[in-house]
């Protein structure tokens, strides 16, 4: 290939495509990690319908992104954990877009209880449920549609705590993040002769409003372990995990499939 038939486009935008810019989902898109993502996929070209159940956050989310990209949000309001949603949200793509491109399955966490012995099963059922029946639900909708383009890119948002241990969350949790990650390696075979590829993303700490009410109810030595555990010296942003996610959702990234990124400002390596 010659360095003039290169690109330096993302490959989201209007004119990458020859039409509309890409369509994009982002489950829990109103905060934290799911936002910056919506952002970053916005500020390349993408419209993003973001999913997430208090409407009221969801217009301040919006109403606080730069007015460059906000007309490219698109709000969905309701729960990712209930089957009606999931398909009035694929619905919604259809009828506007033909049916998405990018699936973010990023909403998720739900375990405020950290030791085997105070976890029942509906607990356990409620974590997965949020994190993984949800995630893998959305895969099945959304596929027939990529399907039929041949071009898809499914970004599933785990966690360290699939990949090693969670220090502020649960069993429940850690189960869920690393099923999310063996399903994404699965797919991954399944989809890739299709155009689609299916990766995961494992994000250490990040101070999000929802981490924030974990860590403060830490002691202090507790969190002065977790620091010390990240050769970085702090936690990762939601904007640093979002660039991760960017990639995965880009072009540029159609011959990585079945990856796993771990984001953690070096805490656990593979
Ligand atoms: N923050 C971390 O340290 C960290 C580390 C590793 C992995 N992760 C993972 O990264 C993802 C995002 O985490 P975050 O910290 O950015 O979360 P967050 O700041 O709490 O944001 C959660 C987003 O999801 C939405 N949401 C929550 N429950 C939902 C539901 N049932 N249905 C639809 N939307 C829902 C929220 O809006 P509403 O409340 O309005 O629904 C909000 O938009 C999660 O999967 C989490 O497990 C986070």
């Amino acid at each position: 290939m010659t360095h003039a038939a290169q690109s330096n486009s993302m490959g989201l935008a209007e004119g990458d495509k020859g039409d509309k810019g890409r369509c994009a989902i982002v489950t829990g898109g109103s905060e934290g990690i799911g936002l910056a993502t919506s952002r970053a996929l916005a500020a390349n070209g993408a419209y993003v319908f973001m999913l997430g159940r208090d409407a009221a956050k969801m217009q301040t989310a919006i109403a606080e992104t730069d007015p460059a990209i906000a007309d490219r949000l698109v709000p969905f309001i309701g729960d990712v954990t209930d089957a009606s949603t999931r398909q009035a949200l694929v619905a919604a793509t259809v009828e506007r877009f033909g049916g998405p491109d990018i699936l973010v399955n990023n909403a998720g966490g739900g375990s405020e209880n950290r030791f085997l012995e105070d976890i029942d099963q509906d607990d356990f059922h409620r974590v997965m449920a949020l994190n993984l029946d949800s995630s893998f639900d959305l895969c099945r909708l959304v596929v027939p549609f990529m399907k039929a383009r041949n071009f898809g890119r499914i970004i599933n948002v785990s966690s360290v705590a699939g990949r090693d241990a969670g220090r502020l969350s649960g069993p429940q949790y850690a189960a869920a993040k690393a099923g999310m990650i063996g399903m994404s390696r699965h797919l991954s075979r399944d989809l890739g002769p299709f155009g689609i590829t299916v990766n995961s993303v494992a994000p250490g700490f990040v101070m999000t409003d929802r981490a924030y009410r974990k860590w403060e109810k830490r002691s202090d030595k507790e969190r002065a372990a977790m620091l010390d555990g990240v050769p970085a010296g702090r936690f990762g942003t939601p904007e640093e995990i979002a660039a991760a996610v960017l990639y995965f959702a880009s072009e540029l990234s159609g011959y990585t499939n079945g990856a796993c990124l771990d984001v953690n400002g070096g805490s656990f390596r593979a």
